[in-house]
């Protein structure tokens, strides 16, 4: 498992995002072989949905071959609720890039049949050949799209009742009323999660410190479902460093030392995006610190750029709304006397 620490929740989105333009524009999706997403809702990916608009209007990343399963959905929720999942992800996402309707996967937490809702969603996912790519955030309890503690391990797509924790957590968007806040959830299971090529998490927030203690240090454990990304061959978690409160220094060490010998020492010319050592050719004898990773299969021009991470990091805003100030400072990482930040690799993972 990798972790990346970052400062702070704006430089964790803008990390997620770039990663994720990069997976998309890597894998070169077609009609044929398209990219397949399996999406969270909550606040900690509104921000990295924000971004992924914004290289959308940038012309740096399209969806147009782009499938998308969506988490989870509220059960008994009209879809048209502002609250229900389906709602959240037109307005923060789907509304504003080129994704077409039919790529669009969602539970129906109104369907007559709710068992068979969930086997069609499971079903769904494994016509297009399986999720390539998860992105999830987790609960302050541990819980993985909705897998609440003691969910099995193994589970797939079903109905879920939801954690008080969670409940009290949710209910911030039902104007503070529990009693508002549905008590059932349809959600992919753990096993779903788990039988994704990749799994990338974000957590953010001293709220979420116990919980990401618990999925790096402790063994896997049902009671917090999150810590089953330990058994994926390849998963990765962005955490800010308030999250890191309850992880041990050397913990916390030991994963900024991983990132700095890849930056410094192997050099990130010589690294996949997913962390694999792509060749070693003069990894220590010509090591350049700062030079950039070619993505294979960008679709900015050669001449817009010499470097994917320039591009992302130096492009101009083109949508109307200004995102967040440090969002784009944070995530260059280097001081003016050159030295590498926690941030240092925030528009090129690696
Ligand atoms: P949050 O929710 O992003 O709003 O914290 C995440 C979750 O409960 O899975």
């Amino acid at each position: 498992m990798r972790l990346i620490i970052r400062e702070d929740p704006k430089a964790v989105a803008y990390y997620t995002a770039n990663y994720v333009r990069q997976r998309i524009n890597e894998f070169k999706p077609t009609r044929k072989r398209p990219f397949v997403m399996g999406l969270p809702t909550g606040s900690t990916p509104v921000e990295v949905y924000w971004h992924l608009v914004d290289f959308y209007k940038q012309g740096i990343l399209s969806f147009k071959n782009v499938i998308t399963f969506s988490m989870d959905e509220y059960v008994g929720l009209p879809r048209s609720h502002p609250e229900s999942y389906c709602s959240f992800m037109h307005r923060h996402l789907y509304d504003h890039i080129d994704l077409k309707p039919e790529n669009i996967y969602m539970l129906d937490g109104n369907a007559e049949d709710l068992a068979a809702e969930c086997q069609r969603y499971e079903e769904c996912i494994k016509d297009v050949g399986g999720i390539e790519l998860f992105l999830g955030g987790i609960g302050p309890d541990g819980h993985i799209a909705f897998n609440e503690p003691g969910s099995s391990l193994e589970s797939v797509t079903r109905v879920k009742t939801l954690a008080y924790e969670t409940v009290l957590a949710n209910a911030r968007f039902f104007g503070g009323d529990v009693n508002k806040v549905p008590k059932l959830a349809l959600t992919v299971g753990v096993g779903t999660v788990r039988a994704a090529r990749e799994v990338l998490l974000i957590i953010t927030g001293a709220h979420k410190a116990v919980a990401l203690a618990k999925c790096i240090e402790e063994g896997v454990n049902h009671m917090w479902t999150v810590s089953v990304v330990q058994l994926h061959p390849s998963a990765m978690v962005v955490c800010d460093e308030d999250a890191t409160l309850e992880l041990h220094v050397k913990t916390v060490r030991y994963f900024k030392s991983i990132e700095q010998v890849q930056e410094q020492l192997i050099g990130r010319q010589n690294i996949g995006l997913k962390g694999s050592i792509s060749k070693l050719s003069g990894a220590n004898a010509n090591h350049q610190p700062d030079a950039p990773q070619p993505e294979a299969g960008k679709q900015i021009s050669d001449d817009e750029s010499s470097s994917d991470e320039s591009s992302a990091e130096d492009t101009k805003i083109t949508s109307t709304v200004a995102p967040p100030a440090s969002s784009r400072s944070d995530a260059h990482g280097v001081r003016s006397n050159g030295a590498l930040t926690s941030a240092a690799t925030a528009g090129n993972p690696f």
